[in-house]
C-alpha cells in the first residue's frame, strides 16, 4: 500500500491542466476493490485497468452494475456488460483475459486505451502463483517490453518450509480438496519453486529491483 501511494503521490509528467497522468494495471484483479477506495479518497489515477478470467469479470461487472456504491464510482456513461464481462468507462476498465495469452494482452492495451508511455504501476497480487513459471516469466517480460516507465509489483505467498508456510499449504490443500470433486486436480507446484514467503518484486523500465520482507 505504501509503495502504491508513493507512486500515486509522486509528480512526474503533467498534462495541460497540470495533472500527472498515471495508470494502474491490476492483473488477476479478482474482486479487489482498490479502485473504488481510491475514488473515495479522491486519489484515483487517470486510468485503472483490471484483468481477470471472464468467469470472474462477469461476476464483478454484475456487482458493479447492481451495487450503487460501486456504480456511482464509474462514470454515468460507462458501458457495463455482464455477458462480455466488461466495464468500459473513461477512467476505469474491467476486461476479461487469460493472462497467459500475450497477444490478447497486447490487444487489451489498445482496447483499454492504455498509453505505454505513461508511468504505469502493474499489480500482481497473489496471481502468478497460479501460473507455471514460464507463463509468469512471459508476463513480467511482456510488461517490461510494453511500458517505458513502469513498476511491476508482485505480492506473493512463497517459502513453504517454515511454520507459517506449512500452515498456509495445509489451508490451501483443504480448499483444493473441496474443489477437487468439481474440478480437475490442481497442485501447488509453483509454491515449491519459490524461495521466500512474501516478496515485493519491482521492475522499473528495463531494469529490475527487488525488495524482500
Ligand atoms: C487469489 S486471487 C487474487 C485476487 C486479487 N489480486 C487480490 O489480491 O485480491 C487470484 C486471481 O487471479 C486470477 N487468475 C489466475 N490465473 C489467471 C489467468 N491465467 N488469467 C487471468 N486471471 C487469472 C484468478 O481468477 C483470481 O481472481
Amino acid at each position: 500500500r505504501k509503495l502504491f501511494h508513493q507512486f500515486l503521490n509522486c509528480e512526474l509528467k503533467t498534462d495541460e491542466q497540470g495533472n500527472t497522468k498515471k495508470q494502474i494495471l491490476s492483473i488477476g484483479a479478482g474482486f479487489d476493490t482498490t479502485y473504488f477506495q481510491l475514488q473515495d479518497e479522491g486519489k484515483a489515477p487517470y486510468l485503472y485497468v483490471e484483468l481477470d478470467f471472464k468467469e470472474v469479470t462477469s461476476k464483478k461487472a454484475a456487482l458493479i452494475e447492481t451495487c450503487s456504491q460501486l456504480r456511482d464510482k464509474v462514470s454515468e456513461t460507462a458501458s457495463i456488460s455482464q455477458c462480455k464481462g466488461e466495464v468500459l468507462s473513461d477512467h476505469y476498465k474491467l476486461l476479461p483475459v487469460d493472462l497467459r495469452d500475450l497477444q490478447k494482452l497486447d490487444d487489451i492495451v489498445t482496447l483499454a486505451n492504455i498509453d505505454p508511455s505513461l508511468p504505469t504501476f502493474v499489480i500482481a497480487e497473489c496471481v502468478l502463483i497460479y501460473l507455471d513459471p514460464d507463463s509468469s516469466h512471459d508476463i513480467v517480460r511482456w510488461a517490461s517490453k510494453t511500458f517505458s516507465t513502469a513498476v511491476f509489483f508482485l505480492y506473493e505467498q512463497i517459502h513453504p518450509d517454515d511454520a507459517f508456510g506449512q500452515q498456509m499449504i495445509r489451508n490451501l490443500e483443504v480448499l483444493l480438496f473441496l474443489f477437487a470433486s468439481k474440478r480437475k486436480k490442481i497442485d501447488l507446484a509453483m509454491i515449491e519453486k519459490v524461495p521466500l514467503i512474501y516478496l515485493f518484486f519491482m521492475t522499473i523500465s528495463q531494469g529490475m529491483r527487488m525488495v524482500m520482507i
